[in-house]
Protein backbone atom coordinates (compact mmCIF):
# COMPACT_ATOMS: atom_id res chain seq x y z
CA UNK A 1 0.00 0.00 0.00
CA UNK A 2 2.59 2.49 0.78
CA UNK A 3 4.60 1.27 -2.27
CA UNK A 4 1.44 2.05 -3.99
CA UNK A 5 1.06 5.31 -2.73
CA UNK A 6 4.64 6.38 -3.22
CA UNK A 7 3.91 5.42 -7.27
CA UNK A 8 1.11 7.68 -7.22
CA UNK A 9 3.12 10.49 -6.06
CA UNK A 10 5.80 9.79 -8.35
CA UNK A 11 3.72 9.76 -11.09
CA UNK A 12 1.52 12.74 -10.23
CA UNK A 13 5.10 14.72 -9.54
CA UNK A 14 6.16 13.71 -12.92
CA UNK A 15 3.08 14.93 -15.11
CA UNK A 16 3.29 17.68 -13.17
CA UNK A 17 6.57 18.15 -14.71
CA UNK A 18 5.71 17.56 -17.91
CA UNK A 19 2.94 19.73 -17.82
CA UNK A 20 4.76 22.39 -16.49
CA UNK A 21 7.58 22.16 -18.95
CA UNK A 22 4.49 22.61 -21.59
CA UNK A 23 3.14 25.66 -20.14
CA UNK A 24 6.15 27.30 -20.09
CA UNK A 25 7.80 26.28 -23.40
CA UNK A 26 8.50 29.24 -24.89
CA UNK A 27 8.44 27.75 -28.09
CA UNK A 28 7.33 24.65 -30.82
CA UNK A 29 9.93 21.77 -29.12
CA UNK A 30 10.64 21.41 -32.65
CA UNK A 31 12.23 24.51 -33.16
CA UNK A 32 14.07 23.59 -29.80
CA UNK A 33 15.60 20.90 -30.96
CA UNK A 34 16.78 22.22 -34.05
CA UNK A 35 18.87 24.47 -31.92
CA UNK A 36 21.16 21.28 -31.54
CA UNK A 37 21.68 20.68 -35.03
CA UNK A 38 24.36 18.22 -34.54
CA UNK A 39 22.84 16.57 -30.80
CA UNK A 40 25.40 17.11 -27.93
CA UNK A 41 28.50 17.68 -30.35
CA UNK A 42 26.37 21.06 -31.47
CA UNK A 43 28.69 23.82 -31.55
CA UNK A 44 27.60 26.88 -29.62
CA UNK A 45 29.42 29.51 -32.10
CA UNK A 46 28.32 31.94 -34.63
CA UNK A 47 31.23 33.56 -35.58
CA UNK A 48 34.31 32.99 -37.82
CA UNK A 49 35.59 29.74 -36.38
CA UNK A 50 31.89 28.03 -36.13
CA UNK A 51 32.93 25.39 -38.26
CA UNK A 52 36.13 24.23 -36.54
CA UNK A 53 35.15 22.92 -33.90
CA UNK A 54 35.75 19.19 -32.80
CA UNK A 55 32.90 16.76 -31.26
CA UNK A 56 32.00 17.13 -27.65
CA UNK A 57 33.46 14.05 -25.36
CA UNK A 58 36.71 12.70 -26.94
CA UNK A 59 39.38 10.96 -24.59
CA UNK A 60 42.65 13.10 -24.21
CA UNK A 61 43.98 10.89 -27.08
CA UNK A 62 41.27 11.14 -29.59
CA UNK A 63 41.44 14.86 -28.78
CA UNK A 64 44.93 14.98 -29.61
CA UNK A 65 44.76 12.93 -32.77
CA UNK A 66 42.23 15.22 -33.92
CA UNK A 67 44.75 18.29 -33.73
CA UNK A 68 47.22 16.14 -35.02
CA UNK A 69 45.01 15.89 -38.39
CA UNK A 70 44.45 19.92 -37.71
CA UNK A 71 48.30 20.65 -38.05
CA UNK A 72 48.31 18.52 -41.71
CA UNK A 73 45.10 19.65 -42.84
CA UNK A 74 46.55 23.62 -42.62
CA UNK A 75 50.20 22.20 -43.62
CA UNK A 76 51.68 24.00 -46.68
CA UNK A 77 53.46 20.70 -48.41
CA UNK A 78 56.44 21.34 -50.26
CA UNK A 79 58.43 19.53 -53.17
CA UNK A 80 60.23 16.54 -52.01
CA UNK A 81 62.62 17.19 -49.52
CA UNK A 82 64.70 15.01 -47.33
CA UNK A 83 62.96 14.71 -43.45
CA UNK A 84 60.32 16.90 -43.94
CA UNK A 85 57.39 16.05 -42.26
CA UNK A 86 54.82 17.67 -45.39
CA UNK A 87 57.11 16.54 -48.39
CA UNK A 88 55.60 15.34 -51.72
CA UNK A 89 53.99 18.22 -53.21
CA UNK A 90 53.35 17.57 -57.45
CA UNK A 91 54.66 17.20 -59.37
CA UNK A 92 51.19 18.30 -60.23
CA UNK A 93 48.64 19.73 -58.41
CA UNK A 94 46.07 22.38 -57.45
CA UNK A 95 46.89 23.80 -54.29
CA UNK A 96 49.10 23.20 -51.78
CA UNK A 97 46.81 22.68 -48.53
CA UNK A 98 43.57 21.09 -47.37
CA UNK A 99 42.98 24.68 -45.73
CA UNK A 100 43.46 26.92 -49.25
CA UNK A 101 40.73 24.91 -50.87
CA UNK A 102 38.73 24.81 -47.39
CA UNK A 103 39.24 27.92 -45.79
CA UNK A 104 38.39 27.79 -41.95
CA UNK A 105 37.09 24.12 -43.11
CA UNK A 106 34.16 26.19 -45.05
CA UNK A 107 34.05 26.49 -48.97
CA UNK A 108 35.62 27.84 -51.80
CA UNK A 109 34.93 30.97 -53.89
CA UNK A 110 34.00 30.89 -57.75
CA UNK A 111 36.86 32.81 -59.64
CA UNK A 112 36.09 36.08 -61.44
CA UNK A 113 36.92 36.05 -64.60
CA UNK A 114 41.13 36.50 -64.68
CA UNK A 115 41.63 35.58 -61.00
CA UNK A 116 43.78 32.77 -60.35
CA UNK A 117 41.77 29.77 -59.60
CA UNK A 118 42.61 28.50 -56.05
CA UNK A 119 39.82 26.64 -54.16
CA UNK A 120 38.05 25.02 -56.95
CA UNK A 121 38.81 22.23 -59.34
CA UNK A 122 37.66 20.76 -62.79
CA UNK A 123 37.21 17.15 -63.10
CA UNK A 124 37.42 16.03 -66.72
CA UNK A 125 36.23 12.54 -68.59
CA UNK A 126 35.48 11.25 -71.27
CA UNK A 127 32.28 9.76 -72.50
CA UNK A 128 31.43 6.67 -70.37
CA UNK A 129 32.51 4.43 -67.21
CA UNK A 130 35.21 1.88 -66.76
CA UNK A 131 33.95 -1.81 -65.07
CA UNK A 132 33.78 0.06 -61.51
CA UNK A 133 31.78 2.73 -62.49
CA UNK A 134 34.40 5.85 -62.32
CA UNK A 135 34.48 8.16 -65.50
CA UNK A 136 36.66 6.97 -68.46
CA UNK A 137 39.77 9.12 -67.77
CA UNK A 138 41.33 11.15 -70.50
CA UNK A 139 44.43 10.22 -72.23
CA UNK A 140 47.22 12.40 -71.28
CA UNK A 141 44.97 14.21 -68.64
CA UNK A 142 43.82 11.73 -66.02
CA UNK A 143 40.59 12.38 -64.38
CA UNK A 144 41.41 16.10 -63.01
CA UNK A 145 43.05 19.38 -64.47
CA UNK A 146 46.12 20.27 -62.25
CA UNK A 147 46.84 23.77 -63.21
CA UNK A 148 50.00 23.62 -61.14
CA UNK A 149 53.24 21.97 -61.21
CA UNK A 150 56.42 21.89 -59.26
CA UNK A 151 59.54 23.22 -61.23
CA UNK A 152 60.24 21.32 -63.79
CA UNK A 153 57.27 20.00 -64.56
CA UNK A 154 54.83 21.21 -66.73
CA UNK A 155 51.28 21.95 -65.89
CA UNK A 156 48.33 20.06 -67.36
CA UNK A 157 46.35 23.81 -68.45
CA UNK A 158 44.73 26.30 -67.01
CA UNK A 159 40.61 27.11 -66.84
CA UNK A 160 39.30 30.39 -68.16
CA UNK A 161 36.40 31.48 -67.07
CA UNK A 162 33.68 33.68 -67.89
CA UNK A 163 29.96 34.46 -67.43
CA UNK A 164 26.98 34.83 -68.93
CA UNK A 165 24.56 37.63 -67.14
CA UNK A 166 21.05 37.37 -67.23
CA UNK A 167 18.09 38.84 -65.62
CA UNK A 168 15.37 37.65 -64.01
CA UNK A 169 11.93 38.91 -62.95
CA UNK A 170 9.67 37.97 -60.07
CA UNK A 171 5.71 38.92 -61.04
CA UNK A 172 5.96 41.34 -58.35
CA UNK A 173 8.49 43.50 -60.51
CA UNK A 174 11.90 42.33 -58.46
CA UNK A 175 14.25 41.71 -60.72
CA UNK A 176 17.66 39.35 -59.79
CA UNK A 177 21.06 39.52 -62.24
CA UNK A 178 21.88 35.82 -62.47
CA UNK A 179 25.36 34.32 -64.05
CA UNK A 180 26.35 31.21 -65.44
CA UNK A 181 29.87 30.56 -66.06
CA UNK A 182 31.17 29.32 -69.13
CA UNK A 183 34.78 27.82 -69.09
CA UNK A 184 37.73 27.46 -71.46
CA UNK A 185 40.72 25.05 -71.04
CA UNK A 186 43.48 27.21 -71.96
CA UNK A 187 47.35 26.58 -72.07
CA UNK A 188 47.23 23.07 -72.38
CA UNK A 189 50.59 21.12 -72.13
CA UNK A 190 49.27 18.64 -75.29
CA UNK A 191 45.76 18.91 -77.24
CA UNK A 192 43.61 17.27 -75.67
CA UNK A 193 40.27 15.22 -76.81
CA UNK A 194 37.61 17.55 -78.53
CA UNK A 195 34.86 14.92 -76.54
CA UNK A 196 36.50 15.93 -73.27
CA UNK A 197 33.77 16.83 -70.81
CA UNK A 198 34.64 19.68 -67.89
CA UNK A 199 32.89 19.15 -64.35
CA UNK A 200 33.69 22.59 -62.30
CA UNK A 201 33.65 21.43 -58.57
CA UNK A 202 33.64 24.28 -55.45
CA UNK A 203 35.72 23.11 -53.01
CA UNK A 204 32.98 21.75 -49.99
CA UNK A 205 32.48 22.90 -46.76
CA UNK A 206 34.24 19.91 -44.48
CA UNK A 207 32.28 20.03 -41.28
CA UNK A 208 29.98 17.86 -40.50
CA UNK A 209 30.67 14.89 -42.74
CA UNK A 210 31.73 12.44 -40.32
CA UNK A 211 27.51 13.04 -39.21
CA UNK A 212 26.57 12.46 -42.63
CA UNK A 213 28.98 9.30 -43.30
CA UNK A 214 27.06 8.12 -40.00
CA UNK A 215 23.68 8.39 -40.94
CA UNK A 216 22.01 4.65 -41.11
CA UNK A 217 21.12 3.50 -44.82
CA UNK A 218 17.76 2.80 -43.63
CA UNK A 219 17.66 6.49 -42.28
CA UNK A 220 18.86 7.18 -45.85
CA UNK A 221 17.08 4.59 -48.32
CA UNK A 222 13.92 5.33 -46.81
CA UNK A 223 13.59 8.10 -48.84
CA UNK A 224 14.23 6.80 -52.16
CA UNK A 225 11.44 7.29 -54.73
CA UNK A 226 13.33 6.85 -58.41
CA UNK A 227 9.97 6.04 -60.16
CA UNK A 228 8.38 9.07 -58.64
CA UNK A 229 5.63 6.47 -57.18
CA UNK A 230 4.33 9.05 -54.28
CA UNK A 231 3.36 11.60 -57.75
CA UNK A 232 5.35 14.52 -56.20
CA UNK A 233 7.84 14.90 -59.08
CA UNK A 234 10.61 14.76 -56.91
CA UNK A 235 12.48 10.93 -57.21
CA UNK A 236 15.33 10.62 -55.26
CA UNK A 237 18.25 7.94 -56.07
CA UNK A 238 21.10 6.82 -54.06
CA UNK A 239 24.91 6.77 -55.73
CA UNK A 240 26.61 3.25 -55.14
CA UNK A 241 29.92 3.43 -55.95
CA UNK A 242 33.29 1.82 -55.79
CA UNK A 243 35.09 1.97 -52.11
CA UNK A 244 38.41 2.28 -53.14
CA UNK A 245 39.63 2.28 -49.47
CA UNK A 246 37.80 -1.33 -48.37
CA UNK A 247 37.83 -2.63 -51.98
CA UNK A 248 34.51 -3.11 -52.04
CA UNK A 249 31.22 -2.49 -55.04
CA UNK A 250 28.06 -0.74 -55.47
CA UNK A 251 28.77 0.82 -51.49
CA UNK A 252 26.43 3.79 -50.60
CA UNK A 253 27.23 6.92 -52.15
CA UNK A 254 27.38 9.99 -49.59
CA UNK A 255 30.25 12.56 -49.72
CA UNK A 256 30.69 15.49 -52.82
CA UNK A 257 28.37 17.32 -55.44
CA UNK A 258 27.35 13.92 -56.56
CA UNK A 259 27.44 11.57 -53.55
CA UNK A 260 30.36 9.90 -55.80
CA UNK A 261 32.78 9.27 -52.19
CA UNK A 262 31.54 6.29 -50.11
CA UNK A 263 33.76 7.50 -47.19
CA UNK A 264 36.12 10.14 -45.24
CA UNK A 265 39.29 7.97 -45.78
CA UNK A 266 38.56 7.52 -49.71
CA UNK A 267 37.51 11.48 -50.45
CA UNK A 268 40.56 12.58 -48.03
CA UNK A 269 43.28 10.21 -49.56
CA UNK A 270 41.91 11.78 -52.98
CA UNK A 271 42.33 14.67 -52.08
CA UNK A 272 45.73 14.09 -50.56
CA UNK A 273 46.50 12.77 -54.69
CA UNK A 274 44.50 14.40 -56.81
CA UNK A 275 44.27 18.00 -55.12
CA UNK A 276 48.18 17.71 -53.72
CA UNK A 277 50.13 15.43 -55.38
CA UNK A 278 50.55 13.51 -52.06
CA UNK A 279 50.81 9.39 -52.35
CA UNK A 280 49.56 7.41 -49.96
CA UNK A 281 49.25 3.24 -49.57
CA UNK A 282 45.30 3.91 -50.51
CA UNK A 283 46.54 5.91 -54.06
CA UNK A 284 49.98 5.23 -54.43
CA UNK A 285 50.28 6.20 -57.95
CA UNK A 286 51.02 9.92 -58.42
CA UNK A 287 48.51 11.90 -60.97
CA UNK A 288 51.02 11.89 -63.33
CA UNK A 289 51.41 8.49 -64.33
CA UNK A 290 50.60 7.91 -67.61
CA UNK A 291 51.48 11.44 -69.11
CA UNK A 292 55.04 11.66 -71.00
CA UNK A 293 56.44 13.72 -68.25
CA UNK A 294 56.12 10.66 -65.93
CA UNK A 295 58.76 11.06 -63.28
CA UNK A 296 60.31 8.33 -61.85
CA UNK A 297 58.13 6.95 -58.86
CA UNK A 298 58.79 9.20 -55.47
CA UNK A 299 56.96 5.96 -53.39
CA UNK A 300 54.12 6.68 -50.86
CA UNK A 301 55.11 10.12 -49.26
CA UNK A 302 52.60 10.15 -46.35
CA UNK A 303 52.28 7.68 -44.00
CA UNK A 304 48.98 5.48 -43.11
CA UNK A 305 48.96 7.39 -39.56
CA UNK A 306 48.86 11.00 -40.97
CA UNK A 307 46.40 9.78 -43.47
CA UNK A 308 44.50 8.55 -40.24
CA UNK A 309 44.64 11.55 -38.11
CA UNK A 310 43.51 13.20 -41.39
CA UNK A 311 40.15 11.10 -41.48
CA UNK A 312 39.83 11.46 -37.77
CA UNK A 313 39.97 15.33 -38.05
CA UNK A 314 37.33 15.57 -40.49
CA UNK A 315 35.19 12.91 -39.43
CA UNK A 316 35.22 14.78 -35.85
CA UNK A 317 34.75 18.43 -36.80
CA UNK A 318 30.87 19.52 -35.69
CA UNK A 319 28.21 21.61 -36.69
CA UNK A 320 27.24 25.11 -35.37
CA UNK A 321 24.15 25.45 -34.04
CA UNK A 322 20.99 27.48 -35.51
CA UNK A 323 20.38 30.63 -34.55
CA UNK A 324 17.33 32.77 -33.86
CA UNK A 325 14.91 29.78 -33.89
CA UNK A 326 12.63 31.81 -31.60
CA UNK A 327 12.31 34.72 -34.13
CA UNK A 328 8.47 34.53 -35.81
CA UNK A 329 9.60 35.48 -39.47
CA UNK A 330 11.92 32.78 -39.18
CA UNK A 331 9.65 30.42 -38.01
CA UNK A 332 7.09 31.23 -41.06
CA UNK A 333 10.42 31.21 -43.33
CA UNK A 334 10.51 27.57 -42.29
CA UNK A 335 7.05 26.67 -42.65
CA UNK A 336 7.27 28.53 -46.19
CA UNK A 337 10.04 26.28 -47.18
CA UNK A 338 8.21 23.55 -46.00
CA UNK A 339 5.09 24.16 -48.26
CA UNK A 340 7.08 24.93 -51.21
CA UNK A 341 8.80 21.80 -50.89
CA UNK A 342 12.22 22.07 -50.14
CA UNK A 343 11.86 19.61 -47.39
CA UNK A 344 11.48 17.21 -49.36
CA UNK A 345 15.44 16.91 -50.66
CA UNK A 346 16.63 18.75 -48.07
CA UNK A 347 15.36 16.24 -45.65
CA UNK A 348 15.99 18.27 -42.08
CA UNK A 349 16.21 15.21 -39.77
CA UNK A 350 18.38 11.94 -40.05
CA UNK A 351 19.38 9.66 -37.20
CA UNK A 352 22.89 8.10 -37.32
CA UNK A 353 23.71 4.19 -36.95
CA UNK A 354 24.51 2.57 -32.95
CA UNK A 355 27.72 2.46 -33.37
CA UNK A 356 29.70 0.67 -30.50
CA UNK A 357 33.12 1.16 -32.03
CA UNK A 358 32.95 4.57 -31.97
CA UNK A 359 30.37 6.25 -29.10
CA UNK A 360 30.25 9.77 -30.52
CA UNK A 361 29.27 9.68 -33.58
CA UNK A 362 26.63 6.70 -32.65
CA UNK A 363 22.83 6.91 -32.39
CA UNK A 364 22.66 10.74 -33.12
CA UNK A 365 19.64 12.70 -34.22
CA UNK A 366 20.74 15.34 -36.08
CA UNK A 367 19.26 18.22 -38.40
CA UNK A 368 21.53 17.89 -41.82
CA UNK A 369 18.86 19.23 -44.16
CA UNK A 370 20.09 16.89 -46.75
CA UNK A 371 18.74 13.26 -47.92
CA UNK A 372 21.80 12.57 -49.25
CA UNK A 373 20.05 11.47 -52.57
CA UNK A 374 20.65 12.29 -56.27
CA UNK A 375 18.08 14.36 -58.31
CA UNK A 376 17.65 15.52 -61.69
CA UNK A 377 18.31 19.48 -61.54
CA UNK A 378 17.43 20.33 -64.77
CA UNK A 379 19.66 21.56 -68.17
CA UNK A 380 21.06 24.85 -66.18
CA UNK A 381 22.84 23.19 -63.90
CA UNK A 382 23.80 20.46 -65.59
CA UNK A 383 27.50 19.11 -66.40
CA UNK A 384 26.93 16.39 -68.65
CA UNK A 385 29.62 14.35 -66.54
CA UNK A 386 28.99 10.89 -65.29
CA UNK A 387 29.92 9.06 -61.77
CA UNK A 388 28.63 5.84 -60.69
CA UNK A 389 24.83 6.50 -60.73
CA UNK A 390 24.83 9.88 -60.86
CA UNK A 391 24.31 11.14 -64.11
CA UNK A 392 25.01 14.28 -66.19
CA UNK A 393 22.46 15.97 -64.75
CA UNK A 394 22.18 14.60 -61.56
CA UNK A 395 23.51 16.22 -57.92
CA UNK A 396 23.55 14.72 -54.46
CA UNK A 397 21.58 17.47 -52.39
CA UNK A 398 23.83 19.84 -50.19
CA UNK A 399 23.19 19.66 -46.87
CA UNK A 400 21.92 23.30 -45.75
CA UNK A 401 23.31 23.12 -42.03
CA UNK A 402 25.46 25.92 -41.15
CA UNK A 403 24.96 27.52 -44.39
CA UNK A 404 23.71 30.68 -43.17
CA UNK A 405 27.44 31.31 -41.33
CA UNK A 406 29.23 31.12 -45.03
CA UNK A 407 29.33 34.88 -45.16
CA UNK A 408 30.62 35.16 -41.73
CA UNK A 409 33.27 32.55 -42.12
CA UNK A 410 34.18 32.39 -45.71
CA UNK A 411 33.43 36.01 -46.43
CA UNK A 412 30.97 35.40 -49.19
CA UNK A 413 27.92 33.46 -50.61
CA UNK A 414 28.79 31.32 -53.52
CA UNK A 415 26.39 28.79 -53.66
CA UNK A 416 26.15 25.55 -56.20
CA UNK A 417 28.55 23.71 -57.02
CA UNK A 418 30.06 25.74 -59.87
CA UNK A 419 29.40 28.64 -57.25
CA UNK A 420 27.79 30.41 -59.86
CA UNK A 421 24.90 31.68 -56.84
CA UNK A 422 26.31 35.20 -54.81
CA UNK A 423 23.06 34.77 -52.32
CA UNK A 424 20.19 32.16 -51.36
CA UNK A 425 17.99 33.75 -53.82
CA UNK A 426 19.80 33.13 -57.03
CA UNK A 427 20.34 29.66 -55.51
CA UNK A 428 17.56 28.91 -55.20
CA UNK A 429 16.60 30.56 -58.63
CA UNK A 430 18.81 27.75 -60.37
CA UNK A 431 16.83 25.19 -59.11
CA UNK A 432 15.70 23.17 -62.35
CA UNK A 433 14.48 19.86 -62.87
CA UNK A 434 12.93 17.81 -60.78
CA UNK A 435 12.90 21.04 -57.79
CA UNK A 436 11.15 23.11 -60.75
CA UNK A 437 7.77 23.16 -58.35
CA UNK A 438 9.44 24.13 -55.48
CA UNK A 439 11.61 26.85 -57.25
CA UNK A 440 8.29 28.07 -58.61
CA UNK A 441 6.80 28.08 -55.96
CA UNK A 442 9.09 30.72 -54.29
CA UNK A 443 8.91 32.76 -57.16
CA UNK A 444 5.28 33.36 -56.60
CA UNK A 445 5.88 34.37 -52.68
CA UNK A 446 5.33 37.80 -51.92
CA UNK A 447 8.49 39.47 -51.30
CA UNK A 448 8.10 39.16 -47.48
CA UNK A 449 7.31 35.22 -47.92
CA UNK A 450 10.31 35.45 -49.94
CA UNK A 451 12.29 37.40 -47.11
CA UNK A 452 11.00 34.87 -44.52
CA UNK A 453 12.30 31.55 -46.21
CA UNK A 454 15.93 33.26 -47.00
CA UNK A 455 15.79 34.74 -43.32
CA UNK A 456 15.11 30.67 -42.51
CA UNK A 457 18.48 29.46 -44.56
CA UNK A 458 20.46 32.47 -43.15
CA UNK A 459 19.48 31.44 -39.49
CA UNK A 460 20.68 27.26 -41.07
C1 LIG B 1 42.19 22.31 -55.00
C2 LIG B 1 41.19 22.41 -53.98
C3 LIG B 1 41.08 21.33 -52.94
C4 LIG B 1 42.05 20.86 -52.09
C5 LIG B 1 43.54 21.21 -52.06
C6 LIG B 1 41.39 19.95 -51.19
N1 LIG B 1 40.05 19.87 -51.48
FE1 LIG B 1 38.66 18.86 -50.45
N2 LIG B 1 37.27 19.31 -51.85
C7 LIG B 1 37.50 20.09 -52.96
C8 LIG B 1 36.37 20.00 -53.85
C9 LIG B 1 36.24 20.68 -55.20
C10 LIG B 1 35.43 19.15 -53.23
C11 LIG B 1 34.11 18.67 -53.81
C12 LIG B 1 34.47 17.46 -54.64
C13 LIG B 1 33.37 16.86 -55.44
O1 LIG B 1 32.23 17.06 -55.12
O2 LIG B 1 33.65 16.17 -56.39
C14 LIG B 1 36.03 18.75 -51.97
C15 LIG B 1 35.40 17.93 -51.04
C16 LIG B 1 35.97 17.54 -49.84
C17 LIG B 1 35.27 16.81 -48.82
C18 LIG B 1 33.83 16.35 -48.86
C19 LIG B 1 32.86 17.38 -48.37
C20 LIG B 1 31.42 17.03 -48.66
O3 LIG B 1 30.54 17.41 -47.91
O4 LIG B 1 31.14 16.39 -49.65
C21 LIG B 1 36.18 16.59 -47.82
C22 LIG B 1 35.93 15.84 -46.53
C23 LIG B 1 37.44 17.17 -48.23
N3 LIG B 1 37.27 17.77 -49.45
C24 LIG B 1 38.60 17.12 -47.50
C25 LIG B 1 39.83 17.56 -47.98
C26 LIG B 1 41.10 17.29 -47.33
C27 LIG B 1 41.30 16.52 -46.05
C28 LIG B 1 42.07 17.87 -48.09
C29 LIG B 1 43.57 17.84 -47.90
C30 LIG B 1 44.16 16.52 -47.90
C31 LIG B 1 41.38 18.51 -49.21
N4 LIG B 1 40.04 18.29 -49.11
C32 LIG B 1 42.03 19.25 -50.18
C33 LIG B 1 38.62 20.84 -53.20
C34 LIG B 1 39.84 20.68 -52.57
C1 LIG C 1 14.61 18.05 -56.09
C2 LIG C 1 15.41 18.26 -54.90
C3 LIG C 1 15.55 19.67 -54.38
C4 LIG C 1 14.55 20.56 -54.03
C5 LIG C 1 13.06 20.34 -54.09
C6 LIG C 1 15.23 21.73 -53.54
N1 LIG C 1 16.59 21.57 -53.61
FE1 LIG C 1 18.00 22.92 -53.05
N2 LIG C 1 19.42 21.78 -53.87
C7 LIG C 1 19.24 20.53 -54.43
C8 LIG C 1 20.45 20.11 -55.09
C9 LIG C 1 20.68 18.78 -55.77
C10 LIG C 1 21.37 21.17 -54.96
C11 LIG C 1 22.80 21.26 -55.53
C12 LIG C 1 22.72 21.74 -56.98
C13 LIG C 1 24.03 22.15 -57.57
O1 LIG C 1 24.99 22.38 -56.83
O2 LIG C 1 24.13 22.26 -58.79
C14 LIG C 1 20.70 22.19 -54.15
C15 LIG C 1 21.31 23.37 -53.68
C16 LIG C 1 20.72 24.24 -52.80
C17 LIG C 1 21.39 25.33 -52.13
C18 LIG C 1 22.88 25.63 -52.21
C19 LIG C 1 23.63 24.69 -51.29
C20 LIG C 1 25.12 24.74 -51.39
O3 LIG C 1 25.79 24.12 -50.54
O4 LIG C 1 25.67 25.37 -52.31
C21 LIG C 1 20.44 25.99 -51.38
C22 LIG C 1 20.67 27.18 -50.49
C23 LIG C 1 19.18 25.32 -51.61
N3 LIG C 1 19.40 24.26 -52.46
C24 LIG C 1 17.97 25.70 -51.05
C25 LIG C 1 16.74 25.20 -51.49
C26 LIG C 1 15.46 25.80 -51.22
C27 LIG C 1 15.24 27.03 -50.38
C28 LIG C 1 14.52 25.03 -51.83
C29 LIG C 1 13.04 25.27 -51.93
C30 LIG C 1 12.62 26.52 -52.57
C31 LIG C 1 15.21 23.92 -52.46
N4 LIG C 1 16.55 24.07 -52.25
C32 LIG C 1 14.59 22.88 -53.11
C33 LIG C 1 18.07 19.79 -54.38
C34 LIG C 1 16.82 20.32 -54.13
Amino acid sequence: MIKNIYSFFVVLFLISIIYACRQSKPFDSDEYNEVFTADYHTAIDDGAGAYAHPLIGLSAREEAFHDLGDGFFETNFVPNQANYHASGLGPLYNNISCVSCHPSDGRGKAPLPGEVINSMLFKLALSGLDSKGFPNKVPGFGGQLQDKAIIGSAIEGKVDVQYIESNFQFPDGETVKLRKPIYTLTNLYQPISSQVIVSPRLARPVYGVGFLESISEESILKNVDEMDVDGDGISGKANYVYDFVNNKEKVLGRIGWKASVANIKSQVTRALNEDIGITSSVVPDEQIKGQIQEPNSSGIELPDSIVDALTFYIRTLSVPARRDVKNQQIIQGKKLFSIAGCASCHTPNHQTEINPAFKPLSGLNIFPYTDLLLHDMGLDLADGFSEFEAKGNEWRTPPLWGIGLTQKVNGHNNFLHDGRARNFTEAILWHGGEAIKAKTKFVNYTKNERLALIKFLESL
